[in-house]
């Protein structure tokens, strides 16, 4: 039988997921059949949450997003891309800086395997929200709970707490 699915990636490191994260799932899974979340595996850094818990946070903060699948992938995009299906790649873009640094990517993967990349403008509210930010903040004790999707944002910021890290 053809497979008639439409299907999207949104690639990242999600270390952690932020609610900016989840606005963009949310409103990929409205046009998209399939939205899958792809979380690159890069041993060379390792990052602040393992990848076995960024997966684990990242598949219970869209347990109710019925359209999105939890992934992972190493290597080029664009192959992750044809293994699974997938013709869009969907990026988030905060600000002119966020087009800027993923505009050179867009055309690369465009150049390298015709696959397109669709920019969705963050939601003001979440414009300045990055899981860095997020993280540094958390780092000398501020309170990031409002950032993070509410099914995992206690664990997120005790994983985050300076007595953790
Ligand atoms: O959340 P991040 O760290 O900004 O995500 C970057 C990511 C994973 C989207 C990007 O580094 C990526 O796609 N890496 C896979 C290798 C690849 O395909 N690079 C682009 C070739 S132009």
């Amino acid at each position: 039988m053809t497979d008639t699915k439409r299907r999207c990636v949104c690639p990242g490191s999600f270390d952690p997921v932020t609610l900016g994260h989840i606005d963009v799932f949310t409103r990929a899974s409205a046009a998209f059949d399939e939205v899958v979340v792809a979380v690159l595996v890069n041993i060379a850094k390792p990052g602040r949450f393992a990848m076995g818990h960024r997966l684990d946070l990242l598949r219970r903060a869209t347990a109710d997003l019925p359209r999105v699948r939890v992934a992972t992938f190493d290597g080029l995009l664009v192959d992750f891309c044809r293994r699974e299906g997938i013709g869009t790649i969907l990026k988030g873009v905060r600000s002119g800086a966020d087009v800027e640094y993923e505009a050179p990517m867009a055309h690369m993967n465009r150049e390298l395997a015709g696959v397109d990349t669709m920019f969705l403008p963050a939601r003001p509210e979440w414009s300045f929200v990055s899981s860095s930010l997020v993280a540094e903040a958390a780092r000398f004790g501020a309170d990031i709970r409002q950032y993070l999707p509410p099914a995992v944002a206690e664990e997120i910021a005790a994983g985050l707490r300076p007595a953790n890290r």
